[in-house]
């Protein structure tokens, strides 16, 4: 039976029997910080396991993509040396969510072993925990396995943890017998062998775990809310068995792989002398599986467990005599293997091999060298490579510790892997302090095609040309830096961003989005769209018409400087600008804001000089010429001997790198879009060119059309319009006071009428619908009351406002603001005003109609 039919019917057994199928989860476990990664089919239901989610589903079986190659499950180092162990392996397994328990989880796994995959009972042999009495009796009753044939073991051998934490349970293995044959103890003297004995007789097919418990991270076992069923069965063990061959590598599953070895190597594989061919094949599963869930090789974390993944086996491509990278040429067999049922692999292919390639091709290049290192500290006579020399070999030569352990072993050596780490966390203080002082440099982990340290320029006059990868370093999703012998690219400098656009050949295309200077070389920053680096020509293309708009917003700030020192003075100095292909931005010195008048001024001129269509031309001149010829610089900044001065005409003349039309009519039109103050003294101006000032002059017609069709008109009637429409409202809002007041009229007269009379003064209070003008009753109410005190209340939505008025004759005795002041002090606000006019406000704090009542207790003549 072939491996895709074999996880196929696993698949079918669990679905007819109630299974969802769940996909595997990423290799790459981003979302679970504990583990490096995915090293079970349980990984991702774990929250499920713990109570934090609810199950979509109650039963679930899939076939789980698992690397075991660091933390709690690491099977690194032992990979190659026999036929069964690996760093990738597939785990089939079904799962239950609180639903059925032992009884169904043990005769479901006999039953398809037996049952559809047809192994016989006498070969099965089953474990369980040492006090798992009840599934050693399900063992007995619900399968025919031979009852001689379960046994009981202990922790380390039935007790299954995810992780140093995480959820845990007893377990029931399943075991195959292989024969006497496949122990290459059998008969040696004290040798007996048996299940979880120390022989290869016996491998383990299928774990069956009854998840019971979560381990804390103080190590307790905390009991959890429900019991789940937990299987996990190595797919590449079922093949071995299933077609009948002693190793895993012997399967279908690898034996693609190892014939592509085989014929790039010349190199026949055969179990005996196959270390390194089984090296290989396992690894890069591992690393192409990791790759396309989001994994990178880099220097810490999982990045560099994959780094050594990838070293091991290209060390061992040595042993097979690959000088050159070699690895990436595996992945096609291995997508076209497994491309089917792990269908996010296929999209990936390009973007793997060169993240593989580009890795080899570093790692070939220092092994060379380290090797030599390497066999000079081990002709001196010592048994042990110091914890100095081993950090060493990995710091100048990208030995991963344990390739120097493998090769130490070899000559029967040890490494003092203590004063490794010590020499490491050394390294990591000093990384932290110098990424303090960190500046733009050429110091990234290259991949050398070629040794051109200079990248020429030749953007000034084109915006294409045919150039060479020199050297490049892959980066995290997908992104490349790269350096070109010749570049049209213009990097970020002067202001002026950089250009982007696209590095293409028939072997790759990369689309370019930033780039940076150093002393000597343009690092380009892209996206590798397509294919593998190489170092054949390629066509390098920048995007002409962003260069184009950059170039005009670029001229059109060394006009403006112009302009404004003709405008504002000579002690105008630039201080900064930003150009971009949208807009740019000019800094200058200059003590206040500019008027309108003298920014239409500038703006103006700017525009004369574009419309007189002024060439536009460079020189190389020394520096002290340029300065004497009167070439604007910055002052403050450094400049080398040699240096190159725009010039528009005769009208304007400045130190520049930058990269400019050709003449001044290029720019087509000039905005001012804001002036403001960007620092103390230094005054910013954000304008707009060419076709951003002709959108923005269309959008603004635009704008005009909108508001005049709003009232009804067109624009060159809009503001005869506006005018007349205001005056309109002006006239309708007096008619409307005036309606107010004769309204208001009546009401206040019956508030006149409900005057109380207290003796010293009339007082007149009410409470009025919230929506009332008191300001108005107040101005109404103040002239037609004598010896009278009136307080008027609206409430809306727990609020409170108020209002007092004294007539004129109460006071000096009596003051509104006062009044107003003890009222709101009750209702929790605030207020006041004058003797004959005050307001406050306050909260409707159940107050209110107490505070009524007994109004007259809080107005109280002055002393
Ligand atoms: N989670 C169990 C294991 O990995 C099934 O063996």
């Amino acid at each position: 039976m072939q491996s895709k039919d074999i996880r196929a019917k696993f698949i079918e057994f669990f679905e007819s029997r109630g299974h969802t199928f769940v996909p595997s989860s990423p290799v790459v476990p981003n979302d679970d910080p504990t583990l490096l990664f995915a090293n079970a089919g349980m990984n991702q239901f774990k929250p499920i396991f713990l109570g934090q989610k609810q199950p979509e589903v109650l039963r679930a079986v899939n076939s789980q993509k698992c690397i075991r190659a660091g933390g709690k499950h690491n099977d690194l180092e032992e990979v190659g040396k026999d036929g069964y162990h690996h760093t990738f392996f597939e785990m089939l397994g079904n799962w239950s969510f609180g639903d059925y328990y032992k009884k169904e989880a043990i005769s479901w796994a006999w039953e398809l072993l037996t049952g559809v995959y047809g192994l016989p009972k006498e070969k099965l042999h089953a474990t369980v925990y040492k006090t798992d009495q009840e599934a050693y009796e399900l063992w007995k009753s619900e399968t025919d396995i031979i009852p001689e044939h379960i046994t009981f073991h202990g922790d380390k051998d039935n007790f299954w943890e995810m992780g140093d934490t995480g959820p845990c349970g007893p377990c029931s293995e399943i075991h195959f017998d292989r024969g006497a044959a496949s122990c290459e103890k059998h008969g040696s003297p004290g040798h007996v062998c048996e299940v979880n004995g120390d022989c290869s007789r016996y491998i383990e097919l299928w774990n069956l775990v009854f998840i019971q418990y979560n381990r804390d991270s103080e190590g307790s076992l905390n009991p959890l809310k429900h019991s789940y069923v937990d299987t996990g069965a190595g797919l590449e063990r079922i093949c071995q068995v299933l077609q009948d061959v002693s190793s895993n590598y012997d399967t279908d599953l690898f034996s693609r792989l190892l014939s592509t070895i085989a014929t790039l190597s010349g190199k026949p594989y055969s179990e005996e002398t196959g270390i390194s061919h089984r090296v290989i094949a396992d690894h890069i599963r591992s690393l192409c599986f990791a790759l396309a869930d989001g994994g990178f090789p880099s220097n810490e974390g999982r990045g560099y467990v994959l780094r050594r993944i990838l070293r091991r086996a290209a060390r061992h491509g040595r042993l097979l005599g690959f000088f050159e990278p070699f690895l990436w040429k595996l992945v096609d067999t291995l997508i076209e293997q497994m491309g089917d049922h792990f269908t996010e692999l296929k999209g990936k292919t390009d973007f793997i091999k060169m993240v593989i390639k580009a890795e080899e091709e570093r790692f070939n290049k220092t092994l060379d060298t380290g090797l030599t290192k390497f066999s000079e500290l081990t002709a001196k006579d010592a048994s042990t490579i110091s914890g100095a020399d081993a950090f060493m070999l990995y710091d100048t030569f990208g030995f991963p510790l344990d390739l120097t352990q493998l090769l130490a072993e070899e000559k029967g050596m040890q490494v003092d892997t203590a004063g490794f780490e010590e020499e490491m966390t050394k390294q990591r203080e000093r990384a932290r302090a110098a990424s303090k002082f960190a500046l733009q440099q050429d110091d990234e982990d290259w991949v050398v095609l070629s040794d051109c340290t200079n990248t020429e320029f030749l953007g000034y006059t084109g915006y294409t040309c045919d150039s060479r990868i020199c050297r490049y370093c892959l980066k995290e999703g997908g992104l490349i830096h790269f350096v070109l012998d010749k570049t049209p690219f213009y990097a970020e400098s002067g202001g002026q961003i950089a250009d982007s656009g696209t590095v293409s050949s028939e072997d790759y295309e990369i689309s370019v989005s930033d780039v940076r200077k150093t002393e000597s070389a343009y690092i380009h920053i892209g996206k590798l769209e397509r294919g593998i680096i190489t170092s054949k020509v390629a066509k390098a293309v920048i995007n002409e018409s962003l260069r184009r708009d950059t170039a005009r917003n670029h001229t059109a700030t060394h006009i403006l400087h112009k302009a404004l020192r003709d405008c504002l003075g000579e002690s105008v100095q630039q201080k900064g600008s930003l150009v971009t292909a949208d807009y740019f931005r000019f800094d200058f010195t200059h003590f206040q804001a500019l008027t309108d008048e003298e920014i239409a001024i500038v703006e103006a001129q700017v525009n004369e000089i574009i419309r007189q269509n002024r060439s536009v031309f460079t020189r190389i001149m020394g520096i002290e010429d340029a300065k004497a010829s009167g070439a604007m610089a910055l002052f403050g900044e450094k400049y080398s001997q040699e240096v190159r001065v725009v010039q528009v005409d005769s009208y304007s003349s400045e130190l520049c790198g930058g990269t400019h039309v050709s003449s001044s009519g290029e720019i087509g039109l000039f905005r001012i879009k804001s002036e403001s103050s960007s620092a103390a003294g230094i005054r910013r101006i954000e304008g707009v060119t060419g076709r951003a000032a002709y959108a923005d002059t269309k959008a603004d017609q635009a704008l005009l059309k909108e508001l005049a069709a709003l009232l009804q008109s067109n624009p060159t009637q809009l503001k005869t319009k506006l005018e007349n429409t205001l005056e309109q409202i002006h006239k309708q809002n007096q008619e409307i006071r005036a309606l107010k007041e004769k309204l208001i009229g009546f009401d206040i007269d019956q508030l006149l009428s409900l005057a109380e009379d207290t003796g010293d003064y009339k007082l007149i209070k009410a409470i009025l619908p919230a929506d009332t003008d008191l300001k108005l009753y107040r101005d109404l109410l103040a002239s037609r009351i004598t010896g009278t005190i009136a307080v008027l209340i609206t409430a809306s939505s727990g609020n409170v406002s108020l209002v007092s008025v004294v007539s004129k004759d109460l006071i000096p005795r009596y003051s509104a603001g006062k009044i107003v002041q003890a009222l709101c002090t009750v209702l929790d606000g605030k207020g006041g005003g004058k003797p004959d006019f005050a307001m406050g406000g306050g909260k409707d704090n159940g107050k209110l109609t107490v505070l009524l009542d007994s109004l007259s207790q809080y107005i109280n003549p002055i002393q």
